[in-house]
């Protein structure tokens, strides 16, 4: 028989979100006609935008002709979309990013997932918790931890806790590590890190070689005109951080993958003989060897939301989505829960009432009041005792599960 990857085998359970939907499968075959509300994964139901549409429609026309074909892509993305990317992502809001310097993916979980492949395998990591379960698990997979302990968390990872006295934003490392994974707005708590917090972060990464892996998938979510967007709002940031961006949530990309990563030219890492490293060099390396690159249409698509009209109907979208965030966070605090988050992100996160663990509390939502959240202490240890309730939903099923929460455990 074939040796496997023993390094699997340390994974606590299965992923989050398919145990998610195994147990809500499992309650909807016993109770067919229970109305059941999803908000646990964070997954967008409003349907793709007009300009979207059309971009796309237009796309697969073009390619429908010899003249307008497309065999495969440019690994790293089509120039008109990193281009696009460049000036309004980025040169828009100040932040000189060059479009060489963007690599267009098939989504933000691969991404995240998949960087620490250019890093070496003594790595030494640090991430916060709670945070999107993908940084640990891919760390599990490649070998850079040990086992799990009673709490879930693996030795070899320095964890760096959030918690509500911390405003669920996570401390300096105390001791130096190569990478430190930072999610901004946070999934799940919803907590965003202020530019001076950034700046810390920043000056701690150059001060110590380290480099800062910036989860910055729902920045459009953020609605405090203060808050940075980018980690490369801070100055010295294009020496110590690399950054992933999603359409998923912004465009409603779920289910159409397009996403990318910013590598700065001045990121170096560092090889076994001590030499510098282009960063981005790596990434474009291992990109055009495993990745074909994201299909003309989609990348047409994605170029869509950044016209004029193509912005506004993405923006709607965001609205309605911040508007049900708005919606869980007042209607639970109103019945006496504790809430955060909801105000610059698209989660809300709360604690779980009497004294119910995470799961005990998804378990009793699921089966009493039919609403479907993410336990908290699938994110992390510092989870535990609470519940992420997702705001991608129609506003009545949203209006609907705060109601139904609040009858039953308020
Ligand atoms: C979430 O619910 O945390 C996300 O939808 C998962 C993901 O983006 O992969």
């Amino acid at each position: 028989m074939a040796r496997i990857n023993d390094h699997y085998q340390k994974l606590a359970a299965g992923y989050l979100f398919p145990e998610i939907g195994r147990r809500v499968s499992a309650f909807q075959t016993a109770n067919p006609k229970a109305d059941v509300i999803r908000l646990g994964i964070g997954d967008v139901v409003l349907p793709l935008t007009a300009s979207v549409r059309q971009a796309m429609h237009d796309a697969v026309d073009e390619m429908a002709v010899a003249s307008g074909f497309k065999g495969y892509g440019p690994e790293r993305g089509y120039a008109f979309l990193r281009e696009a990317i460049a000036k309004h992502d980025f040169g828009d809001r100040g932040v000189a990013i060059d479009p060489n310097e963007i690599f267009v993916s098939d989504g933000s979980k691969c991404d995240s997932g998949n960087i620490q492949e250019i890093f070496a395998e003594d790595a030494t990591i640090a991430i916060p918790d709670p945070v999107y379960p993908v940084y640990v698990d891919t760390n599990v997979m490649a070998g850079r931890t040990g086992q799990a302990g009673a709490n879930g968390r693996y030795s070899g990872i320095q964890y760096l806790p959030c918690t509500e006295a911390s405003g669920f934003l996570p401390a300096l490392p105390n001791r130096p590590v190569d990478l430190v994974y930072l999610c901004s707005p946070n999934n799940p708590t919803g907590a965003v890190a202020s530019k001076a917090e950034l700046t810390k972060w920043v000056d701690w990464a150059r001060a110590n070689g380290a480099i800062l892996l910036f989860d910055a998938a729902y920045e459009r979510f953020i609605t405090d005109p203060e808050l940075p967007r980018s980690i490369f709002e801070v100055p010295g940031a294009r020496e110590c951080a690399i950054e992933f961006r999603s359409y998923s949530k912004t465009a409603g990309f779920t289910g159409i993958r397009c996403a990318y990563v910013v590598i700065p030219a001045e990121l170096k890492g560092r090889n076994a003989r001590g030499e510098s490293v282009s960063v981005a060099g790596l990434w474009d390396r291992r990109t055009s060897t495993k990745f074909n690159g994201v299909s003309y249409p989609v990348q047409r698509a994605a170029e869509a939301i950044y016209s004029e009209t193509g912005c506004k109907e993405v923006q709607a979208n965001i609205d309605y989505y911040m508007a049900n965030a708005g919606i869980i966070r007042a209607g639970l605090a109103k019945a006496g829960f504790y809430t955060f988050g909801g105000v610059n992100a698209p989660y809300v996160w709360m604690k779980t009432p009497n004294g119910l663990d995470s799961w005990q509390f998804f378990d009793a939502l699921l089966s009493q009041a039919n609403v479907v959240g993410t336990p908290g202490s699938g994110f992390g240890s510092c989870g535990e005792g609470y519940l992420r309730l997702s705001a991608f939903g129609f506003r009545e099923k949203v209006e609907e599960a705060v109601g139904r929460i609040t009858k039953h455990f308020a």
